[in-house]
């Protein structure tokens, strides 16, 4: 009679509890395969972005950062500088930055959300070498023509004091502008879009 009763229900419950155990043995076990998916804090710093002052950047001057273990020039651009990006304008392959080597903010003559200064990825867009900033005008090694900007010492291509390549080098595109915005008006990050809520 009850006999069966109480074997059901016990069965039932015995059933249950196993269930159970299953449940949170296979939930236990889950957490170390998820946690593995996880960056590690490490990964998380080198791909976090990077705050910087600019606030002590003289006119001319230029500062490195490092952004997702790539180098990040800032640059505050003179007078000068500025009025050369006009006067280069047709010697450039792209020089309305029509490739899509910056962001959106970033696609006008100056290549920056404020014209005074510069924000490129320091790697060549040819074959990945470290152009060098080279700010002197007409220097020996560079010609009478050259009016400041940053030169590949690997295979010779030129970019302007906006990044923008010279047509007839290597380098198939402009230098790369990182996602940046300004946190006020001496400090900006890098790795974060202007318009990112
Ligand atoms: S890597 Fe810069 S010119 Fe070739």
């Amino acid at each position: 009679m009850s006999s069966d009763g109480v074997d059901i229900g016990r069965r039932r419950f015995l059933t249950g509890a196993t269930t159970v155990v299953g449940a949170v043995g296979v939930a236990f076990a889950a957490v170390p395969f998820v946690a593995s998916f996880q960056p590690s804090e490490r990964a998380k710093a080198i791909g976090a972005p990077v705050e910087e002052d600019i606030s002590k950047l003289e006119p001319g001057q230029m500062t490195t950062v490092k952004w997702r273990g790539k180098p990040v020039w800032i640059v505050r651009r003179t007078e000068e500088q500025l009025a050369s990006l006009v006067a280069v304008e047709d010697k450039l392959r792209d020089p309305d930055s029509e490739v899509a080597q910056q962001p959106a903010y970033a696609q006008n003559p100056h290549r920056s959300i404020k014209p005074e200064y510069l924000i490129l990825v320091g790697i060549c867009t040819h074959l990945g070498c470290a152009p060098t900033y080279r700010p002197d005008v007409a220097p020996d090694d560079l010609g009478p023509q050259w009016k400041g900007g940053f030169f590949c010492p690997c295979h010779g291509s030129r970019f302007d004091m906006a990044g923008r390549v010279y047509a007839r080098v290597p380098a198939p595109t402009n230098l790369e502008v990182p996602p940046y915005k300004y946190l006020s008006d001496s400090r900006i990050i890098i790795g974060v879009d202007q318009d990112a809520a």
